[in-house]
């Protein structure tokens, strides 16, 4: 197609009252997704929140779920309509989402577009989801995010190309109206890009000896064709060390949550009689990542404290960190070990989101989340396969196994037990009476006493961002107990079905000859705290969590 046969139409449109992006995007049933002019209002919505500066180039791509083609085909024609001169779009429309951030930071592009509901299920009956990111290669901040919605409140028409569809399979540049279209390699500027930050010697020599060996699971999901390529290819993993390695639309109907309940087969595998010595796991859209020892979970807070405290093992971090940063709700094990080696430690709302300034103006190198979330500088996403090749090199260069790493470093530091209860699919106004019901008594908590347990302090985390002064509130009830412990609440703001309820549970032990508690034992008094405080069971009628990570 050549410029002067691509038509502008117009078309008139008027607004849907719920594209409000939420802690990661907005995320949607395929179905709502596929309603007419739905998704052509939010991309409108995009587009025109930008409209102060000229667009110039977009990253496209998705997670590769049920509906991730059509869409591609429908922003290209938008892309091309509103005046963008280039979009680079992954091979197949397959890019995952630290590889989306990737391109945009090496590329200097101004903003992406990944199509992802990330950890939730795909398929006709499933999720699907659209995320922005800005020229940094970080999710849209919360101001940009808004804009998005506020425009959407009042979308009367949109623009689009008539044109046939882009091959999406076939690497190189085509034409559309006066924009490129090219297609990359998915994999190629991720994979080189990790290459410059691990000892990949050290970790192929640990890899191909036979002696060590692993198994991570892509969860049919982004993440296959990257863990074959650097895993297998590049590292010299025996073939078959990556299992579930091929992107399918609706993850093999799955839930491609690397947690212990979603990621169940490679638990079994891992706890196996003559289980592997790594096993790792990673979400629909490839930031999420969940490692294991032989027969060993290692919590994600456990595992940023441990990144931290092991960065000088890693080329990329040897000459020091500049800081590190953790969402509220994430343990404080990092806190502990940014304190003995004289590190700042940030703590942010939930969301990656909140990490790109820190990141940006140099005072954090390493980010975590609680929920199997880790990452740093390098990009402005969380990196599911960073994660892993983290841990590799961690273990190459120390020669011991996953579980005596963790159990080391808990003598050192102390040992964070640690659990997040969610109650999932509340009906809103429920949940809202939960939430409601803590934040009345908060006043009065300080200085109570639940058993043993005296309440340190008791507040509604409010964040003020340290770079550019922006605020955020209403960012999760946080009551801290004067032995360290912790209790978080907060509503989910990914979720698409009713509410969800998650309740974050932590408890600080010092004494090595008490780290080795089964973890629901060891939270068993603040489990029963958090249902004294919040009523849960009476104001939900539930008696017990949907999930428990
Ligand atoms: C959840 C996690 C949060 C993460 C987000 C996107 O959000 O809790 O840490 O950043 O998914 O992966 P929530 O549903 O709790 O709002
Ligand atoms: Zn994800």
């Amino acid at each position: 197609m050549n410029t002067d046969t691509a038509v502008v139409r117009v078309v008139p449109t008027t607004p849907f009252n719920d594209q409000r992006p939420g802690t990661s995007g907005l995320r949607k049933a395929v179905s709502r997704f596929q309603q007419k002019n739905y998704l052509e209002n939010f991309i409108q919505s995009i587009f025109d929140s930008q409209s102060s500066r000229l667009p110039h180039t977009l990253v496209l791509g998705g997670d590769g779920r049920y509906y991730n083609r059509e869409a591609i085909q429908i922003i290209l024609r938008m892309a091309a309509a509103n005046g963008f001169r280039h979009v680079k779009v992954g091979r197949g429309g397959i890019l995952s989402t630290p590889a989306t951030s990737c391109v945009i930071r090496k590329y200097k592009a101004d903003c992406g577009i990944i199509l992802s509901a990330s950890h939730n299920p795909g398929g006709p009956q499933g999720d699907f989801g659209v995320k922005f990111n800005i020229d940094n290669g970080g999710p849209a901040p919360e101001k940009v995010t808004e804009a998005i919605f506020e425009r959407s409140c009042t979308i009367e028409s949109y623009k689009i190309v008539e044109a046939a569809p882009i091959d999406l399979d076939c690497l190189g540049q085509s034409q559309l109206g006066n924009m490129v279209v090219e297609i990359i390699d998915s994999v190629a500027d991720h994979a080189s890009l990790l290459e410059s930050l691990f000892d990949f010697d050290q970790i192929n020599t640990l890899l191909s000896s036979g002696g060590f060996r692993i198994c991570f699971d892509a969860l049919a999901a982004v993440t296959g064709p990257y863990a074959h390529a650097i895993l297998e290819k590049r590292l010299g993993a025996p073939a078959g060390s990556v299992r579930q390695g091929t992107p399918l639309e609706d993850f093999g109907g799955g839930h491609p949550d690397p947690n212990l309940v979603y990621a169940h087969e490679l638990v079994k595998i891992m706890y196996g009689d003559n289980g592997p010595d790594f096993g790792a796991a990673s979400d629909g859209d490839g930031d999420r990542n969940m490692i294991l020892g032989h027969g060993f979970f290692v919590t994600p807070s456990d595992s940023l404290a441990v990144m931290t405290a092991n960065h000088r093992l890693i080329p990329a971090y040897r000459q020091g960190i500049a800081g590190v940063a953790r969402s509220m709700p994430t343990s404080l094990a990092a806190d502990m070990v940014a304190r003995k080696l004289g590190l700042d430690c940030y703590e942010t709302p939930t969301g990656w989101k909140f990490f790109g300034n820190l990141m940006d103006a140099g005072m954090a190198t390493l980010c975590g989340e609680e929920s199997f979330g880790t990452g740093a500088n390098h990009i402005r996403e969380k990196d599911g396969l960073w994660s892993v090749l983290f841990w590799l090199n961690i273990l190459a260069a120390r020669k011991q196994p996953v579980e005596k790493i963790v159990r080391e470093h808990w003598h050192s530091y102390g040992r964070n037990y640690y659990s997040r209860h969610d109650y999932e699919d509340v009906e809103a106004e429920r949940a809202h009476a939960v939430i409601a019901s803590v934040k009345s008594r908060l006043p009065d908590l300080p200085g109570m006493k639940f058993g043993k347990n005296e309440v340190a302090s008791a507040d509604d985390f409010s964040y003020t961002d340290p770079v550019d002064g922006s605020t955020a509130g209403n960012q999760g009830i946080r009551i801290c107990f004067t032995d360290a412990a912790r209790i978080v609440l907060r509503l989910s703001g990914t979720g698409t079905h009713g509410a969800t309820i998650r309740i974050y549970l932590e408890h600080f032990e010092q004494d090595s000859s008490k780290q080795d508690r089964d973890t629901q034992d060891a939270l068993a008094h603040l489990i029963d705290i958090a249902h004294n405080l919040t009523n849960i069971v009476p104001l939900t009628g539930r008696t017990k969590p949907t999930v428990i990570t």
